[in-house]
């Protein structure tokens, strides 16, 4: 399916379209068009996780000059139910996790508002809650019902349990991964502005027409009257893709006040407001016979939603096509609990997943006695053993193999702790890595004036990826004109529908609608026109519904990650000095925007291996670290040499410009090739992140 075009943009490491806006701070987010008589909210927020509102005092507050009004169940307007119950904001009493909004202040200022936030006086009746993930907790999990879009049901296929008994070399390992908080720079924000009985939101999201559908459902108005304006956007990584409590809470303040109002989270609401990564507990057991081919593969996650909407994450789904072996098994069990409802973060599902797979695939290979990248190339399968489907390309020997050649695998000495400098025991390792490629539908429009000059309209989001750039790259291609003539009019739901940007699909899918619109256009002009430009202009829809390669080829991006790591001796501190992923993802846009993506996910994989958590208080059901002095992600001082780079893989069935999407397999690995290359130098295995100093001493 793969178009033949002449690239002259596609392929080049061209400087971002946006690059100068964004450095000289002229691009807009949302929380900076200004607004005349803009007023602002703050919330009130739960101190406890489970019970009733039994009163709100809000009379000093409302006192306080320049507040307008104080809104609280008692008063808010009514919406509409909504899947997620969390989104049914002021809607009740009840109280269903730490941090919810139970009440909030509007005022003339952000300073008013704070200052009569904390006047208003609200008490509960609490009622024992359930916070906390737990292994021993069995009676809380359940099999998933719902889940947005993947399929987490049990899944088997031959004698699991007979393989692993008759196993020559066997493994049963719990693997653990806890709570992290997605925290884009800019943080969550919006400007609601009610006018003409239709609503206007300024707002920072990862996909306006899902926010749309989301706040015209709620407020019960026709989606065509609901506007979203999302022009930039400083990072969502999965915490933007869907409508969450603050964007109803703005909505419903400028409803009820008659105001335009505006709200930017704080850090630590964030915490509790905008989704976070489930922590798990996955058990994964192997079984292979004495030159380590896999007889057995089963992969058991225990997760947590909450009680306003049951999200699944899909942990354990990479393992289905990972490694071939006749007996498999894979399920999810989650836990209901008495808090927020987690989201999609980065690399969502193989992230977490492939921690727990590839910390496995290293400790088998070492009870095998076998390289870690030779028991990955035995068990490489032959088609997808999910579907049956062959890969439409898979690229993971070709990376593992050309990793080992950069990295100088071949002069390792397997055995653990062989290597020391000083004090620090040096260890290397290596992990697999994989995404899957995702095309949403998408529409877009193209549009030529009689100067030759074209604008595309779609409504995709360039939450910092540099999707700007590598659309216009492909634009520019099809129409054969220069970058200079080419506008991308995008991040509006007004524009033709999109889906958003996540789930890596945004080049793929947006460009492809972009492909079509293009061509159609050229083929207009040709056709109606003789190739003349109307001196009215000229314009071409083009979209496409549904990838029909899906249909008959499993469709994934694959990688290999290698890491170097020092451990001290005396403290345990960890550094890891090198980093190198070669990846496998179809053609490249941009080499410039993907090698960045692709840096930027090892970067937050390394963050996950030595500092990520959000450190719960159980007897609340806070997070205590939830700020960056408390959260630790990973800044310039951890991060020392990160190599990025990619084999060519001309992929002709994906679609037609031959993408799979770089966005997410960066993380994807990251953290299994650092736990294994730390084994290799201390003999200590760590299975539980973050890889703390305490945990090798
Ligand atoms: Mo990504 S976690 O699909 O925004």
């Amino acid at each position: 399916m793969k178009m033949q075009l002449m690239t002259r943009f596609i392929g080049v490491p061209i400087n971002r379209v946006d690059g100068i806006q964004k450095a000289t701070g002229s691009a807009k987010y949302a929380y900076e068009y200004p607004v005349e008589g803009v007023a602002y909210v703050l919330p009130v927020q739960s101190t406890i996780a489970k019970g009733k509102i039994s009163a709100i005092d809000a009379s000093a507050a409302q006192a306080l000059p320049g507040v307008i009004t104080v809104l609280s169940h008692e008063n808010a307007p009514r919406i509409a139910h909504l899947p997620n119950t969390e989104l049914e904001v002021f809607q009740t009493d009840g109280v269903a996790y730490y941090g919810q909004f139970v009440a909030a202040v509007v005022a003339e200022t952000l300073e008013i508002a704070q200052q009569a936030a904390e006047l208003v006086v609200v008490r509960y009746e609490e009622l024992p809650h359930h916070v906390e993930l737990r292994a021993d907790d069995k009676a809380l999990y359940k099999p998933p019902s719902v889940n947005e879009g993947h399929d987490v049901s049990d899944t088997f296929e031959g004698d699991v349990e007979g393989a692993l008994a008759s196993a020559a070399v066997s493994l049963d390992q719990t693997y653990t991964t806890p709570t992290e908080h997605n925290n884009p720079l800019e943080a969550h924000a919006s400007i609601a502005i009610w006018e003409n009985d239709g609503l206007t939101l300024y707002d920072s999201n990862q996909g306006p027409h899902g926010i749309q559908g989301t706040i015209a459902t709620a407020f019960s108005l026709p989606p065509e009257r609901v506007h979203i304006v999302t022009q930039y956007v400083g990072g969502g990584f999965g915490s933007k893709l869907f409508a969450h409590p603050p964007i109803i809470l703005t909505a419903m303040a400028a409803q009820m006040t008659k105001r335009p109002v505006k709200f930017a989270l704080t850090r630590q609401q964030m915490f509790s407001q905008t989704g976070y990564r489930t922590p798990t507990i996955q058990r994964i057991r192997l079984g292979a016979d004495t030159n380590g081919y896999l007889t057995a593969i089963a992969h058991d996650v225990i997760e947590q939603t909450s009680t306003s909407y049951e999200f699944a994450e899909q942990v354990g789904v990479v393992t289905r096509r990972m490694y071939a072996a006749p007996n498999r098994r894979t399920t999810h069990r989650v836990a209901r609990l008495d808090m927020p409802v987690p989201t999609y973060m980065r690399g969502p599902g193989e992230c977490p997943g492939m921690f727990a797979l590839e910390s496995a695939m290293d400790e088998m290979a070492i009870a095998c006695g076998i390289d870690p990248i030779e028991l990955r190339i035995r068990n490489e399968p032959k088609i997808d053993p999910e579907t049956g489907h062959p890969f439409s390309s898979r690229g993971l020997i070709a990376c593992l193999r050309e990793g080992a050649r950069r990295f100088g695998w071949q002069q390792r000495d397997p055995s653990p702790r062989a290597q020391q400098k000083g004090r620090w025991l040096i260890g290397t390792g290596v992990a697999s890595s994989t995404y899957p490629a995702y095309y949403f539908p998408a529409a877009a429009t193209v549009q030529v004036d009689h100067k030759g000059m074209y604008q595309v309209h779609i409504d995709a989001t360039d939450i910092g990826t540099g999707a700007r750039t590598a659309l216009t790259q492909i634009a520019a291609d099809v129409l054969e004109a220069s970058l200079e003539q080419v506008q991308l009019v995008i991040g509006n739901s007004d524009q033709p529908a999109a889906g958003f940007a996540g789930g890596s699909s945004g080049t793929g899918s947006w460009g492809w609608a972009i492909f079509n619109a293009a061509s159609a256009l050229r083929t207009k002009l040709r056709e109606e026109c003789g190739g003349v430009i109307p001196a009215e202009g000229l314009s071409a829809n083009g979209k496409f519904d549904a990838n029909p390669a899906l249909q008959r080829f499993a469709i994934h991006s694959f990688g290999a990650q290698f890491a170097e790591v020092h451990v001290n001796m005396d403290t345990g501190e960890i550094r890891v000095p090198r980093l190198l992923g070669v990846f496998a993802a179809g053609n490249i846009i941009n080499p410039k925007t993907a090698h960045s993506q692709l840096m930027g996910g090892m970067t937050w994989g390394l963050s996950m291996a030595l500092h990520e958590a959000s450190i719960l208080d159980p007897r609340f059901g806070n997070y205590v670290n939830s700020d960056f002095a408390g959260y630790h992600i990973s800044t310039n001082p951890d991060v020392h040499t990160i190599d990025v780079a990619w084999i060519e893989e001309d992929d002709p069935h994906v679609n037609p410009l031959g993408t799979k999407g770089v966005g997410e397999i960066g993380i994807v690995g990251t953290a299994a090739a650092i736990a294994n290359a730390a084994y290799h130098a201390t003999g200590i295995r760590v299975r539980d992140l973050p890889i703390t100093l305490d945990k090798f001493l």
